[in-house]
């Protein structure tokens, strides 16, 4: 669906759904133990089945997973291994999501999932094309700013099966 000119819609609405994210900058570290028994957990709830969640952090240690091969490949201009472990990342792994799944999950939540998919077909794309280990650097940032971006964002809560 969405294949073509999405690029500078995509640019608008991240930078909308960022200005909106609580800024993790003013974070100065300096709190004591009393602030950390008052935290509060303010991130937006996503109410999903139980199975619905088991299968978003799945991806989720997927991401992780195809990180950490490519720092350590990024670490030895091993561009190849790193094109290979970005590509399962892309926009690919989304055609498994149900439709009943995607329904539940916010604009603001499907956007930057879809900026991260994205960007790592464009890195893998560009590790393959340039082989250019500082460049592919630069997009793994962008990329892991969107990851920041949404876990500021919001949290996953399961609902008993039953009640789906
Ligand atoms: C569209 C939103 C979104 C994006 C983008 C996103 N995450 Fe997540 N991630 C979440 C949510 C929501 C959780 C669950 C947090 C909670 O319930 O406390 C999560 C959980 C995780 C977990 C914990 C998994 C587990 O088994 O508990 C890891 C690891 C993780 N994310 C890594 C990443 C990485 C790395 C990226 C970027 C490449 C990323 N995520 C991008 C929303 C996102």
């Amino acid at each position: 669906m969405m294949k073509h000119g999405k690029g500078l819609l995509m640019g608008f609405t991240l930078a909308t759904v960022m200005a909106a994210a609580p800024t993790l900058a003013n974070d100065d570290h300096s709190h004591g133990a009393a602030d950390h028994a008052n935290l509060k957990d303010e991130r937006k709830a996503l109410n999903l089945a139980s199975s619905e969640r088991a299968m978003i952090l799945m991806e989720m240690r997927q991401f992780l997973n195809g990180i950490q091969i490519m720092t350590d490949a990024l670490s030895r201009d091993d561009l190849k291994t790193v094109a290979q472990a970005t590509k399962p990342l892309g926009n690919l792994a989304t055609h498994d999501v149900p439709d009943s799944l995607k329904a539940k999950l916010p604009k603001e939540f499907k956007q930057l999932a879809f900026a991260v998919h994205s960007g790592f077909d464009q890195l893998a794309m560009d590790a393959e094309s340039l082989g250019d280990t500082k460049h592919t650097q630069k997009q793994l940032g962008g990329i892991l700013r969107n990851c920041v971006s949404c876990h500021s964002m919001f949290q996953i809560h399961a609902m008993p099966e039953k009640l789906k």
